[in-house]
């Protein structure tokens, strides 16, 4: 049999005593039969896992064997714990005599730590636009934990124009659809090398299952069917049923961060973006939480977003289309309020103000929108949108990442972009950096 860890490896999840260590078996990763996903037959298959201190394996400190289940398409995902809080773990697989590459994770830090947290974030990585060159250069910044905010497959037909191509070029529907997506993805070395070099926490946005969908029922069964691949093919702790997978959680970082990962797809119904549970949820934390920065890790644009021309000015998928909702999460007041997100494939950063149609009213957080790793932008008029709306502070239009600290008493983030998506090895700069320290972004100089 050929070496089955052809999908990499990748952790996730983090707590301050342990991480989920992930990998799926694939021999044949592209075969097109259903029966066989990854090429295997329809029978369990025994693997081993080892997590160690050091990279060599010289002090393993947790050891296991489980079973790759057809069922899961042989995907493993092993919640290890008893592990110490703040600290570097490397982990690896072995099936028959097959090893699979090491991967390194952190744990959370403990309670009462003070400790700066290095925090990436990444999102839509549309296969046919681009290369991954970004997901390199993020994974040299070995930071403690990276934060995906969506669209980590595309479902869509086949792009026109493609730099790399599909192997099924058909809207994906079927579950061997979905997961051959997953498969053709998670085979590029540079979406692998950002999973093994630091654990992930991913939320999802609409193109995991379909473009814009909603909580509606007459989605279920699709739902279903995109979600089990979804699982089968990220570190993520919980699995789904049926239609319903438990998405939106917290994740704290010690007194700097409590980092709180939303669910904007699978609840959301006309005026209601998240659902009563889980807004009751949110509201709760924010007026709860002690951490300095009570950081909201969600795929879609936050702030007031005007965009002069036609009509509709306002994107009503985003949080724009959802201002009541928006305004209980300002009324909790919650203090150090900061905003992760994506979606529009631009790097933005914005002021949050109480009320964003008067300048003058309080700043109550920061938002900075990550551009895409490789999905193409819609064409933007950025001086008129930034005219438009004094709160918002920055734009750049092209591809990259964001990553940062989440220190004691400042926020700070660098926004990074490549130079090309369409041809590989492309270079990655440092275009922004922001500090906020509770009063709004200040603009430093690179
Ligand atoms: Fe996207």
């Amino acid at each position: 049999m050929a070496n089955p860890f052809t999908l990499g490896v990748a952790s996730g999840e983090p707590l301050p005593d342990g991480v989920v260590i992930w990998t799926r078996l694939a021999p044949a990763p592209l075969t097109l039969d259903p029966a066989r996903p990854g090429g295997l037959p329809s029978r369990a298959v025994e693997v081993r896992w080892q997590v160690a201190e050091d990279e060599r394996f010289t002090r393993i400190v947790r050891e296991g064997v489980t079973q790759a289940q057809p069922r899961w398409a042989f995907s493993v995902h092993v919640r290890v714990d008893g592990l110490r809080p703040g600290a570097d773990y490397f982990y690896r697989f072995r099936s028959g005599s097959d090893h699979s590459p090491v991967g390194r994770t952190r744990t959370a830090p403990d309670a009462a730590s003070a400790v700066p947290v290095r925090f990436a974030v990444a999102n839509c990585q549309r296969y046919e636009h681009g290369f991954y060159t970004a997901y390199r250069h993020l994974a040299a910044e070995r930071p403690d934990v990276i934060f995906f905010v969506g669209d980590y497959v595309y479902e869509s037909p086949q792009a026109a124009n493609p730099v790399r191509t599909l192997p099924n070029t058909s809207e994906a529907d079927t579950l061997a659809e979905y997961r051959l997506r997953y498969t053709r993805y998670k085979l590029d070395k540079d979406l692998q090398a950002a999973h093994a070099a630091a654990p992930w926490v991913a939320t999802w946005d609409d193109h995991e299952v379909a473009d814009n969908y909603t909580g509606a029922p007459s989605f279920f069964r699709r739902r279903a069917r995109a979600y089990q691949a979804y699982y089968e093919h990220l570190p993520i702790r919980v699995k789904p049923d049926a239609h319903l997978l438990q998405m939106f959680r917290r994740r704290v970082y010690g007194r700097n961060a409590e980092f709180i990962v939303l669910d904007s797809r699978q609840f959301r119904v006309p005026g209601d973006m998240l659902g009563a549970a889980q807004e009751k949820w949110l509201l709760e934390r924010l007026r709860t939480s002690t951490a300095r920065w009570k950081v909201l890790v969600e795929p879609l644009f936050f702030a007031r977003r005007f965009v002069p021309g036609n009509p509709p000015n306002l994107r009503l998928d985003a949080w724009d289309g959802f201002q009541e909702q928006r305004r209980r999460i300002f009324d909790a007041k919650a203090g150090g309020l900061i905003v992760l997100s994506g979606d529009v494939h631009n790097h933005w950063a914005s002021d949050l103000r109480a009320d964003f149609l008067d300048p003058q009213s309080p700043i109550v957080g920061a938002e900075f929108v990550t551009s895409s790793i490789s999905s193409r932008p819609p064409s933007t008029d950025a001086p008129a949108v930034l005219a438009a709306n004094p709160h918002i502070r920055f734009f750049d239009g092209r591809r990259g990442y964001v990553s940062g600290t989440a220190g004691a008493s400042d926020f700070r983030v660098s926004y990074r972009v490549v130079d090309s998506v369409e041809k590989a090895g492309a270079n990655v700069r440092i275009v922004a950096e922001f500090v906020t320290e509770g009063e709004g972004i200040k603009r430093s100089d690179v």
